[in-house]
Protein backbone atom coordinates (compact mmCIF):
# COMPACT_ATOMS: atom_id res chain seq x y z
CA UNK A 1 0.00 0.00 0.00
CA UNK A 2 1.43 3.69 -1.19
CA UNK A 3 2.25 5.76 2.07
CA UNK A 4 0.51 9.37 2.19
CA UNK A 5 1.98 12.51 3.87
CA UNK A 6 0.42 14.98 5.29
CA UNK A 7 2.05 18.23 5.98
CA UNK A 8 0.94 19.38 9.41
CA UNK A 9 2.53 22.38 11.47
CA UNK A 10 3.21 22.64 14.86
CA UNK A 11 1.89 25.83 16.55
CA UNK A 12 2.92 27.75 19.69
CA UNK A 13 1.41 30.38 21.54
CA UNK A 14 2.38 32.38 25.04
CA UNK A 15 0.13 32.35 27.57
CA UNK A 16 1.97 35.15 29.64
CA UNK A 17 0.42 37.87 26.87
CA UNK A 18 -3.14 39.61 28.54
CA UNK A 19 -6.25 37.53 27.01
CA UNK A 20 -9.72 38.14 26.98
CA UNK A 21 -12.68 35.36 27.96
CA UNK A 22 -15.47 36.20 25.48
CA UNK A 23 -18.86 34.96 26.47
CA UNK A 24 -20.75 32.68 24.46
CA UNK A 25 -23.81 34.10 22.55
CA UNK A 26 -27.32 33.72 24.49
CA UNK A 27 -28.44 30.35 24.30
CA UNK A 28 -25.09 28.72 24.64
CA UNK A 29 -23.20 27.58 27.63
CA UNK A 30 -19.92 25.87 28.39
CA UNK A 31 -19.85 22.59 29.93
CA UNK A 32 -16.93 21.30 32.71
CA UNK A 33 -15.54 18.24 32.40
CA UNK A 34 -16.43 15.18 34.73
CA UNK A 35 -15.74 11.97 34.13
CA UNK A 36 -19.61 10.98 32.93
CA UNK A 37 -19.05 13.07 29.99
CA UNK A 38 -16.46 11.08 27.91
CA UNK A 39 -18.98 9.84 25.60
CA UNK A 40 -20.09 12.81 24.84
CA UNK A 41 -17.08 14.39 24.21
CA UNK A 42 -16.49 10.95 22.21
CA UNK A 43 -19.75 11.90 20.16
CA UNK A 44 -18.89 15.17 19.30
CA UNK A 45 -15.78 14.25 18.30
CA UNK A 46 -16.56 11.83 15.80
CA UNK A 47 -19.87 14.40 14.55
CA UNK A 48 -17.21 17.21 13.98
CA UNK A 49 -14.54 15.31 12.69
CA UNK A 50 -16.30 12.61 10.32
CA UNK A 51 -15.52 13.07 6.74
CA UNK A 52 -13.09 15.75 7.62
CA UNK A 53 -9.40 16.40 6.40
CA UNK A 54 -8.22 15.13 9.96
CA UNK A 55 -10.21 12.06 9.84
CA UNK A 56 -7.91 10.95 6.36
CA UNK A 57 -4.80 11.97 8.28
CA UNK A 58 -5.93 10.04 11.73
CA UNK A 59 -8.67 7.72 10.35
CA UNK A 60 -9.98 6.66 14.14
CA UNK A 61 -11.28 10.47 13.85
CA UNK A 62 -13.77 9.71 11.46
CA UNK A 63 -15.02 5.93 13.32
CA UNK A 64 -17.32 6.37 16.21
CA UNK A 65 -15.51 3.83 18.02
CA UNK A 66 -11.87 5.33 17.42
CA UNK A 67 -12.99 8.22 19.05
CA UNK A 68 -14.23 6.82 22.14
CA UNK A 69 -10.76 4.83 22.29
CA UNK A 70 -9.09 8.24 21.80
CA UNK A 71 -11.06 10.03 24.33
CA UNK A 72 -10.09 7.86 26.82
CA UNK A 73 -6.27 7.75 25.82
CA UNK A 74 -6.80 11.58 26.40
CA UNK A 75 -8.17 11.07 29.78
CA UNK A 76 -5.79 8.55 30.82
CA UNK A 77 -3.14 10.89 29.90
CA UNK A 78 -1.00 11.98 32.87
CA UNK A 79 -0.97 15.36 32.29
CA UNK A 80 -4.61 15.22 31.42
CA UNK A 81 -6.06 18.63 32.49
CA UNK A 82 -9.69 19.00 33.11
CA UNK A 83 -9.57 22.83 32.77
CA UNK A 84 -8.40 22.60 29.71
CA UNK A 85 -11.41 20.17 28.83
CA UNK A 86 -14.79 21.71 27.31
CA UNK A 87 -18.00 20.99 25.92
CA UNK A 88 -20.56 23.36 24.27
CA UNK A 89 -23.89 22.86 24.51
CA UNK A 90 -27.10 24.90 23.91
CA UNK A 91 -31.18 23.90 23.84
CA UNK A 92 -32.26 22.95 20.58
CA UNK A 93 -36.39 24.00 19.42
CA UNK A 94 -37.50 21.19 20.71
CA UNK A 95 -35.69 22.34 23.94
CA UNK A 96 -33.57 19.08 23.37
CA UNK A 97 -29.83 19.43 24.27
CA UNK A 98 -27.74 20.08 21.62
CA UNK A 99 -23.83 18.97 21.93
CA UNK A 100 -22.01 21.74 19.38
CA UNK A 101 -18.33 21.08 20.21
CA UNK A 102 -15.47 19.58 21.94
CA UNK A 103 -11.46 21.01 23.66
CA UNK A 104 -9.25 18.59 25.24
CA UNK A 105 -6.20 19.92 26.96
CA UNK A 106 -3.23 18.05 28.77
CA UNK A 107 0.23 19.25 30.14
CA UNK A 108 3.03 17.75 27.98
CA UNK A 109 6.27 16.14 29.55
CA UNK A 110 7.53 19.95 28.85
CA UNK A 111 5.23 21.46 30.93
CA UNK A 112 3.73 23.06 28.01
CA UNK A 113 -0.23 23.17 27.38
CA UNK A 114 -1.08 21.06 24.57
CA UNK A 115 -4.46 21.26 22.69
CA UNK A 116 -5.42 17.89 21.45
CA UNK A 117 -8.78 17.97 19.47
CA UNK A 118 -10.98 20.75 18.96
CA UNK A 119 -13.83 19.91 17.34
CA UNK A 120 -17.18 22.03 15.73
CA UNK A 121 -20.36 19.90 14.97
CA UNK A 122 -20.80 21.30 11.14
CA UNK A 123 -24.39 23.40 11.75
CA UNK A 124 -22.27 25.35 14.58
CA UNK A 125 -19.49 26.48 12.61
CA UNK A 126 -18.46 30.60 12.07
CA UNK A 127 -20.07 31.81 15.03
CA UNK A 128 -17.52 31.90 16.99
CA UNK A 129 -17.60 28.58 19.61
CA UNK A 130 -14.08 27.55 18.27
CA UNK A 131 -12.64 30.34 19.30
CA UNK A 132 -14.18 30.41 22.69
CA UNK A 133 -13.39 26.99 23.10
CA UNK A 134 -10.09 27.70 22.66
CA UNK A 135 -9.52 30.68 24.60
CA UNK A 136 -11.69 28.31 27.51
CA UNK A 137 -8.73 25.91 27.31
CA UNK A 138 -6.17 28.23 27.10
CA UNK A 139 -7.14 29.78 30.39
CA UNK A 140 -7.46 26.63 31.79
CA UNK A 141 -3.68 26.31 30.83
CA UNK A 142 -3.05 29.62 32.54
CA UNK A 143 -4.81 28.79 35.63
CA UNK A 144 -2.50 26.30 36.42
CA UNK A 145 0.25 28.44 35.81
CA UNK A 146 1.43 27.60 31.89
CA UNK A 147 3.29 30.11 30.18
CA UNK A 148 2.99 28.46 26.35
CA UNK A 149 0.67 26.39 24.45
CA UNK A 150 0.91 24.00 21.70
CA UNK A 151 -0.84 22.21 19.18
CA UNK A 152 -0.42 20.61 15.69
CA UNK A 153 -3.26 21.32 12.54
CA UNK A 154 -2.79 19.77 9.20
CA UNK A 155 -1.27 22.17 6.65
CA UNK A 156 -4.59 22.47 4.41
CA UNK A 157 -6.69 22.65 7.29
CA UNK A 158 -6.87 26.38 6.24
CA UNK A 159 -9.89 27.02 8.19
CA UNK A 160 -7.89 25.89 11.64
CA UNK A 161 -4.67 27.71 10.65
CA UNK A 162 -6.40 30.82 10.64
CA UNK A 163 -8.19 30.94 13.54
CA UNK A 164 -5.27 29.49 15.70
CA UNK A 165 -2.85 32.19 14.11
CA UNK A 166 -6.20 34.69 15.66
CA UNK A 167 -5.87 33.64 18.82
CA UNK A 168 -1.88 34.22 18.88
CA UNK A 169 -0.13 31.19 17.74
CA UNK A 170 2.73 30.81 15.84
CA UNK A 171 4.19 28.17 13.30
CA UNK A 172 6.83 26.88 15.24
CA UNK A 173 7.94 23.43 13.47
CA UNK A 174 6.82 21.66 9.63
CA UNK A 175 6.38 17.47 10.35
CA UNK A 176 4.81 15.20 8.30
CA UNK A 177 2.52 12.31 9.14
CA UNK A 178 2.39 9.18 7.37
CA UNK A 179 -0.60 7.53 6.32
CA UNK A 180 -0.89 4.10 4.95
CA UNK A 181 -4.61 4.30 4.19
CA UNK A 182 -6.26 4.15 0.86
CA UNK A 183 -8.73 7.08 1.34
CA UNK A 184 -5.94 9.18 2.17
CA UNK A 185 -4.12 8.28 -0.74
CA UNK A 186 -6.80 8.83 -3.02
CA UNK A 187 -7.44 12.12 -1.46
CA UNK A 188 -4.31 13.70 -0.61
CA UNK A 189 -2.04 15.18 -3.06
CA UNK A 190 1.19 13.74 -1.47
CA UNK A 191 4.43 16.13 0.01
CA UNK A 192 7.48 15.19 -0.05
CA UNK A 193 8.79 12.60 2.83
CA UNK A 194 10.48 14.56 5.36
CA UNK A 195 10.61 15.07 9.52
CA UNK A 196 9.71 12.47 12.02
CA UNK A 197 6.07 11.86 12.39
CA UNK A 198 3.99 13.16 15.39
CA UNK A 199 1.79 11.71 17.46
CA UNK A 200 -1.52 10.59 16.58
CA UNK A 201 -3.13 13.16 19.22
C1 LIG B 1 -11.74 24.53 12.73
C2 LIG B 1 -13.03 24.66 13.53
C3 LIG B 1 -12.79 24.12 14.95
C4 LIG B 1 -13.42 26.14 13.62
O1 LIG B 1 -14.55 26.27 14.47
P1 LIG B 1 -15.59 27.50 14.31
O2 LIG B 1 -16.53 27.43 15.44
O3 LIG B 1 -16.16 27.50 12.95
O4 LIG B 1 -14.58 28.71 14.51
P2 LIG B 1 -15.01 30.25 14.68
O5 LIG B 1 -16.45 30.44 14.38
O6 LIG B 1 -14.54 30.70 16.01
O7 LIG B 1 -14.12 30.93 13.58
C5 LIG B 1 -14.30 30.51 12.23
C6 LIG B 1 -14.73 31.66 11.34
O8 LIG B 1 -15.96 32.20 11.77
C7 LIG B 1 -15.82 33.63 11.89
N1 LIG B 1 -16.62 34.03 13.05
C8 LIG B 1 -16.22 34.04 14.33
N2 LIG B 1 -17.23 34.50 15.12
C9 LIG B 1 -18.28 34.74 14.30
C10 LIG B 1 -19.59 35.21 14.52
N3 LIG B 1 -20.06 35.52 15.75
N4 LIG B 1 -20.42 35.29 13.45
C11 LIG B 1 -19.97 34.95 12.21
N5 LIG B 1 -18.73 34.51 11.94
C12 LIG B 1 -17.89 34.42 12.98
C13 LIG B 1 -14.38 33.85 12.18
O9 LIG B 1 -13.99 35.15 11.77
C14 LIG B 1 -13.75 32.78 11.34
O10 LIG B 1 -13.59 33.21 10.02
P3 LIG B 1 -12.42 32.63 9.08
O11 LIG B 1 -12.72 31.16 8.89
O12 LIG B 1 -12.53 33.42 7.84
O13 LIG B 1 -11.12 32.83 9.81
C15 LIG B 1 -14.21 23.91 12.85
O14 LIG B 1 -14.28 24.32 11.51
C16 LIG B 1 -14.09 22.38 12.90
O15 LIG B 1 -14.49 21.75 13.88
N6 LIG B 1 -13.56 21.75 11.81
C17 LIG B 1 -13.47 20.29 11.73
C18 LIG B 1 -12.54 19.71 12.77
C19 LIG B 1 -11.17 20.35 12.68
O16 LIG B 1 -10.59 20.45 11.61
N7 LIG B 1 -10.64 20.75 13.85
C20 LIG B 1 -9.32 21.37 13.93
C21 LIG B 1 -8.28 20.31 14.10
S1 LIG B 1 -6.66 21.03 14.16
Amino acid sequence: MRSTYFKRFRMDADLTAARTLRPLQAGYRFVAWNEALVDIHARTKYRSFCGEIDALVFPCLGEQEGCRRLMREIRNKPGFLPAATWLIVRNDVFGELEWCGTIQGVIDRFGVGSIQNIGIVPGQRGLGLGTSLIERALAGFRGHGLRRATLEVTADNSRAVRLYQRLGFRKAKTVYKVVDHPAAAEASRAAEPLAAEPACI
